[in-house]
């Protein structure tokens, strides 16, 4: 492998930025929300998961309140796997060679009905001070097509996998007691052609605020310069939406107060309104902030807007809104300007996807991939193809990476507007956001005249909700303007590189700035240097573009030379599963990546790095372990900056070349071991060094953390590089070992990878379960009673003596009772002490037909509403060892019902922990690590046949965790 010579600066830079962002977040978050009763509670922790339908439709359309099966209250769902969020349920599933390639041959959508709907239920406690309070549920993001049920209520239902939604629930919410959120996700249709994983693959809040309160994103601040240049005092504008959801009209007061990034208090301005009652308010305040402190990405700070809401004397609201101050616009022949001045965009697209999580990253990935692009220069991510999840824009803000924000789909129907508003609203504060895209690529339309009039629809709204960024369209076509071009502020560039495409369009319309929104795409696998069709691999040297894109040399060496072309962003960053190209099946996922899933850099993130930063970069390619090549003819490749480099192979000079600017340099080599080294020079001086070792055969096995430290908050992660080297300590470059994986103390496990394209290993173990199901058909005995909705009937008592009751048999189909007759039934059950050490004890009823009620020892723990579906309860709390009765009341209102179709007793023994385990591919894997809300020493050993073993040691230290819901 090579040893670029800035490895260890890397690495200290990651450290420092994950280390900085922990710090702002924490001291961000906890100083926010104490004053005023708003509250934003995480609800990701304990969800149950249940993969399948089969309760048909759990919404009864026909009466309010009474979602059945897992849509009702009182549903168990104790069997049901625990999950945190976020949660990915595709990424768990197995290789199918008949799934969608596109989505990366995962059985899920068309064809795979089974696995395409799933359940997600939480129960949680609101303490009984929530009364009066508003209460709302916001999602992140599901995908896809949800409906959202809480205490049996629906409240809501989302089609779109990639928005934000958020429910206001104060009505059928418990304040003082239980509330269950039951959330069914149909996964069964797609949204894009790339994997896009499925569930609730980002968070839920729990948000309280008071009935007076800003409203959800209602906050918007910018600033504004004279000329949009940053000199003299920035204009700050804030728009501040008020919510009064109480029907008499309330006078409210609005403090502003701005925070500069050192902590000091540098602006501060009041407002009064009336607020109408049910209704919303906007207020417009602004301020000037002299000398102030530009954010970009090198060097990102960020102010703090304080907004506080006072009625009566009393703070009713209270917000914190990181925000920026900078500019951002084109210019026709300077290309982008950040803060007034020219800056190259050099970007890269990126879908939600990792190795190990699917499209479910913890906030922790999403900072150690941002700061991975930053290493190799990278300084914007397009969203491609759809609204981000908002805490990748929070690293992006804090960490310094500027963001394309792109919308799922190009339409303006009201829908559509809807979502493209909503993203717009949530986005806009965020300084790292600097450019809107309409939308990707829409061939069909994009000619058309009701393609040119749609996307000015969604130019025009854009304009309204945003004034100070510009609007792009990716658009896949060269020299051609009618269309979205025609009204298109900014032209974006979809590959269709060279002069009589970008030149001569820019020629004919010069007053139209210009962006590469998709470009580059060399198709490579990391450590594979020659095609191979049969496993999938394609060379990672810079030659393998498709047919429709461009090697990494060709477009940045056409681009760098534009500066009207604004820079680009490269198809992608990091390799994602799905789009396997140009080779199908065994490969599952796509190869354009600088990096691959994991985030291992390919031999062309060094090509960046070294025309993309200013750090001396110096990286040979290929490998040298070429055993059975000896005296054969090899190519090596040089990425550097420097201005000339010097190649050596076991201390002989093989020449020293100049290095052409955006280029690479090439030398034809006579394979043999040993060691190819370089010097890159510069001004005459040796300013970079580096090597390329022939190794011996693997012998050890390593781990390396990202960092020395994690948080105990349940949520941080550390990713831990695998690596099989040789007795030397050299990674092992053709290495393939299988490594076992075993994790001890307060952390877990959250997903494995090595960034193989054609890996058909797991990425995820799941633990094993086993069920013991008891029938319970035998003992009960039943009596008609007049109206069995009641409580407090002796009846339903432990010592009630139903011994002249007759008997019942459950397993009949239909009745006994008649049309408008009620009754109880009765059984008595031995439990001992073993049963009760089952991870669940669930009594299952085939059908209460029509309405229903458990008890259990006298105490109420359920009922029923629908006899279409099985009714399952909980038992295991109320049960104790020896005799234990249960009695279930049933309502029949129509013909023939009763308790019928069979009962039973599922006892769910406790689970078997999964063995967890994955090959290094080309010497090295990945496994991420994600803390757990206890402080200690987590353990991670690796070992691996015929190798010797690792072991590494991680303290997961006390820290504030952001405020969660229990
Ligand atoms: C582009 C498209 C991307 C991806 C890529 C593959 O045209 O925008 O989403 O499919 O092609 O090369």
């Amino acid at each position: 492998m090579t040893s670029p010579v800035i490895v260890k600066a890397e690495f200290s830079l990651n450290c420092l930025l994950v280390a900085a962002f922990f710090t702002i977040a924490s001291s961000h978050l906890s100083a926010a929300g104490t004053s005023s009763p708003r509250e934003r509670l995480l609800l990701d922790s304990g969800w149950k998961f249940h993969l399948g339908n089969e309760w048909g439709f759990a919404q009864n359309r026909a009466k309010a309140g009474t979602g059945s099966g897992p849509a009702s209250k009182s549903y168990s769902d104790a069997s049901w796997r625990t999950v945190n969020l976020p949660h990915d349920w595709a990424v768990e599933l197995p290789f199918n060679q008949g799934a969608d390639a596109g989505h990366g041959f995962k059985p899920v959508g068309p064809g795979f009905a089974a696995n395409n709907v799933a359940w997600y239920r939480r129960t949680f406690e609101l303490p009984k001070e929530d009364a009066g309070k508003r209460i709302g549920l916001e999602f992140d993001g599901v995908f896809r097509n949800c409906e959202v049920f809480v205490n049996g209520w629906f409240v809501g239902h989302q089609e779109s996998g990639y928005s934000s939604f958020r429910y206001d629930i104060t009505d059928v919410a418990n304040p003082g007691g239980k509330n269950v959120v039951a959330v069914k996700v149909d996964a069964s249709q797609f949204e894009g052609w790339f994997y896009e994983g499925t569930g609730i693959y980002r968070h839920v809040w729990l948000v309280t605020t008071a009935p007076l309160a800003i409203a959800p994103d209602g906050l918007f601040v910018y600033s504004k310069f004279k000329n949009n240049v940053p000199e003299g005092p920035a204009e700050i504008h804030i728009q501040t939406r008020l919510l009064n959801s109480q029907t008499n009209a309330v006078h409210a007061v609005v403090k502003c107060e701005i925070i500069a990034p050192g902590g000091k208090s540098v602006a501060k301005f009041t407002k009064s309104e009336t607020v109408d009652g049910a209704s919303h308010q906007e207020l417009n305040l602004d301020a000037r902030v002299s000398g102030p402190v530009l954010w970009s990405p090198e060097s990102p700070s960020l102010y703090q807007l304080v907004t506080t809401v006072e009625s009566d004397g009393n703070v009713v609201d209270c917000q914190e809104t990181p925000f920026g101050i900078r500019t951002v616009a084109f210019n026709v022949e300077k290309g982008f300007l950040l803060n007034g001045k020219p800056y190259e965009l050099k970007g890269t697209c990126n879908h939600q996807d990792h190795a190990g999580v699917g499209a479910a990253l913890p906030d922790g990935l999403q900072y150690f991939r941002v700061a991975k692009l930053k290493e190799m220069g990278c300084n914007a991510i397009r969203t491609s193809h759809n609204p981000p999840t908002p805490e990748l824009l929070e690293a992006c803000d804090r960490l310094g990476m500027l963001i394309m924000d792109e919308s799922r789909l190009l339409g303006s129907d009201e829908e559509n507007l809807r979502r493209w508003k909503g993203q717009i609203q949530r986005d806009r504060n965020h300084p790292s956001v600097a450019i809107w895209s309409l939308a990707n690529e829409e061939f069909r339309v994009q000619g058309t005249p009701a393609g040119r009039q749609v996307a000015l629809t969604m130019q025009n709204f854009v304009k309204q909700l945003d004034p100070t960024r510009p609007v792009t369209y990716n658009a896949p076509v060269g020299n051609e303007f009618p269309g979205i071009n025609e009204i298109i502020e900014v032209r974006g560039w979809s590959y269709h590189i060279g002069t009589n495409n970008m030149d001569a369009y820019h020629a004919a319309h010069p007053a139209q700035p210009n962006v590469g929104s998709e470009q580059g795409s060399t198709v490579g696998t990391r450590g594979i240097y020659t095609n191979d069709p049969a496993r999938g691999y394609v060379s990672a040297y810079d030659i393998g573009a498709t047919a429709w894109s461009n090697t990494a040399e060709q477009w940045w060496s056409f681009f760098a030379v534009r500066p009207w072309l604004s820079g680009g962003f490269i198809w992608t960053g990091f390799d994602y599963r799905g789009e396997p190209t140009p080779y199908g099946w065994p490969c599952i996922n796509s190869h354009f990546g600088v990096m691959d899933t994991c985030g291992f850099p390919k031999d062309n993130f060094y090509y960046y790095q070294a025309w993309w930063t200013d750090r001396p970069v110096l990286h040979l390619l290929p490998h040298w372990n070429w055993p059975g090549h000896e005296g054969r003819d090899l190519e090596v490749w040089c990425y550097s900056n420097c201005r000339e480099v010097e190649l050596f192979l076991n201390g002989r000079s093989l020449g020293r070349k100049t290095m052409e600017p955006n280029s690479h340099l090439a030398w034809t080599v006579k394979y043999e071991p040993g060691t190819l080294s370089a010097k890159g020079y510069t001004d005459g001086k040796v300013i970079a060094e580096t090597k390329v070792e022939t190794t011996g055969d693997p012998a050890a096995v390593q781990l390396r953390p990202d960092r020395s430290t994690l948080n105990a908050d349940g949520e941080d992660v550390s990713v831990f590089t695998v690596s099989v080297t040789d007795a030397q300590g050299r990674v092992v470059a053709v290495a393939a070992n299988s490594i076992r994986f075993e994790l001890s103390g307060p952390g877990k496990i959250l997903g494995v990878g090595n960034g193989d394209p054609s890996c058909h290993e797991p990425d995820v173990f799941l633990p094993q379960f086993s069920v013991r199901s008891v029938p319970l058909n035998d003992g009960w005995r039943w009596k008609k009673l007049p109206n069995v909705d009641n409580s407090k009937l002796a009846e339903f008592k432990t010592n009630f003596d139903d011994s002249t009751w007759e008997t019942a048999n459950p397993q009949s189909d239909r009745g006994p009772l008649g049309e408008r007759d009620q009754a109880v039934y009765r059984v008595k059950i031995q439990v001992t002490g073993p049963d009760l050490a089952a991870r669940a004890v669930e009594l299952r009823c085939g059908m209460i037909d029509e309405d229903g009620w458990v008890y259990v020892n006298g105490k109420q723990i359920g009922e029923s509403h629908d006899w279409q579906v099985p009714a399952v309860f909980d038992l295991k709390p109320f049960l104790h060892p020896g005799e234990n009765t249960i009695a279930v009341a049933v309502a029949n209102w129509g013909e023939q019902g009763g308790l019928n179709k069979g009962v039973l007793l599922e006892f769910q023994e406790k689970a078997v922990a999964p063995e967890w385990q994955r090959s290094v591919f080309n010497g090295l894997a990945q496994i991420i690590i994600q803390s757990t809300r206890e402080p200690g020493e987590i353990k991670l050993t690796a070992s691996a046949e015929g190798l010797s073993p690792a072991t590494a040691s991680l303290p997961s230290q006390p820290c504030t965790s952001r405020p969660a819901a229990p």
